[in-house]
C-alpha cells in the first residue's frame, strides 16, 4: 500500500512538472512555421519554444499554417528583456488579404525600469484606427505570460492571463464592419523605432541588439477554414461559440472595468482631436 501512494505521488509530482513547464502539448512544427528571418527562428526543447531574434539585419515571425473562422487563440509570451525601446513584439490574428481583417496585440518595448505598453488595435475590411492601449501591471520580460484572443460570432476578447483588457462587441447591425474572413495566427519581433516608444522619439539602441522573444503553447483551439464567414465555423459544437462566451461574465466584467480604470492609457473612443464624433461601435 505504502509503495502503491508513493508511487502515485511520483507520478502526480511529474505529470505535475510536466504540465507547468510547458512540455506537452502539440510542438511548434505540428501547427506553424516560419514565415520571415529563419535564421533568427531557433526551436528549443523539442519545439516546445521558440525563440524569436532581431538585430540589425532582420526580425522573425512565426505563423499558423492553416487558417481559422473562429477559436480562442493563445501564445504564452516572454518579451525581450533589458533596454527595448523602438522594438515590438506583435501576436495576431490576420486574413493577410487586401481588405483585410485583423486583431493585434503589440508590445511595446521601452527603456529600461520603464512600464511596457500593450496595444490593441481591430482592423475590418482593412478599416483599423482603433487603437487602444494599456500599462502592463507586471514585467512581461520576467516571465512567460498567456495573452488570449476569443473570436466568435458575437464578440471579440482579448485577455491577458485570464483578465480581459479588451472587448469588440459584434454591431453589425448598425452597420459596423465585423472580422470574418479566415485567418491566421502571427508572433512577430520587429523594429518599430519611427512610433513605438514615446511616439518614435526614443530610438532602438542596436548596441542592445539581438533582441529576444520566448513563446510557448502552440495548442490551436480554433476552427480550420478558408473562406469568409464559415457557417461550420459558426456551430456550437465548438464551446468557444456557446452562449456563456457571447459576453463577458459578471467577474470578467468586473475585471474588464478595472483594467479600463487603472490601466488604459489611450481609447480612441474617447480622442476627440482624431474623430470629431465617436466611431459608430464607442459608446456615443
Ligand atoms: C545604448 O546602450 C549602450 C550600452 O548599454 C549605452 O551605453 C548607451 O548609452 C545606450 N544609448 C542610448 C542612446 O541610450
Ligand atoms: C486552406 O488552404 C491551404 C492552402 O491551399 C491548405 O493547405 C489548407 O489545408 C486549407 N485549410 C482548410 C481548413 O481548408
Amino acid at each position: 500500500m505504502g509503495t502503491f501512494y508513493l508511487l502515485c505521488l511520483f507520478a502526480w509530482v511529474l505529470v505535475g512538472g510536466i504540465l507547468t513547464s510547458g512540455e506537452t502539448g502539440p510542438s511548434f512544427d505540428q501547427n506553424y512555421h516560419v514565415v520571415w528571418g529563419s535564421d533568427h527562428v531557433r526551436s528549443v526543447r523539442q519545439g516546445r519554444e521558440v525563440r524569436l531574434a532581431m538585430d540589425k539585419s532582420s526580425g522573425s515571425g512565426i505563423a499558423s499554417k492553416l487558417y481559422y473562422g473562429s477559436g480562442i487563440f493563445h501564445m504564452r509570451i516572454k518579451l525581450p528583456g533589458g533596454d527595448t525601446a523602438g522594438v515590438v513584439t506583435a501576436f495576431y490574428l490576420t486574413s493577410g488579404s487586401n481588405a483585410h481583417d485583423e486583431l493585434d496585440f503589440e508590445f511595446l518595448g521601452n527603456l529600461e525600469g520603464q512600464p511596457w505598453f500593450l496595444q490593441t488595435n481591430v482592423f475590418t475590411n482593412g478599416l483599423g484606427n482603433r487603437e487602444q492601449r494599456i500599462r502592463l501591471w507586471y514585467d512581461p520580460a520576467a516571465d512567460f505570460h498567456l495573452y488570449s484572443i476569443l473570436w466568435n460570432e458575437h464578440q471579440i476578447v482579448f485577455f491577458v492571463d485570464k483578465t480581459p483588457i479588451r472587448v469588440f462587441n459584434n454591431k453589425e447591425n448598425i452597420g459596423v464592419g465585423y472580422p470574418s474572413q479566415a485567418m491566421q495566427v502571427v508572433t512577430t519581433l520587429w523594429d518599430a523605432e519611427d512610433w513605438a516608444t514615446d511616439g518614435g522619439q526614443i530610438k532602438t539602441n542596436w548596441t542592445q541588439a539581438p533582441f529576444k522573444a520566448y513563446l510557448q503553447g502552440f495548442d490551436i483551439n480554433g476552427c480550420p477554414s478558408n473562406i469568409t464567414n464559415s457557417p461550420a465555423c459558426h456551430s456550437t459544437k465548438y464551446w468557444w461559440n456557446r452562449e456563456q462566451f457571447w459576453s463577458l461574465n459578471p467577474n470578467q466584467q468586473s475585471a474588464y472595468a478595472d483594467v479600463k480604470k487603472n490601466y488604459m492609457t489611450y481609447d480612441y473612443c474617447l480622442d476627440t482631436k482624431r474623430f470629431e464624433k465617436p466611431p459608430p461601435e464607442c459608446p456615443q
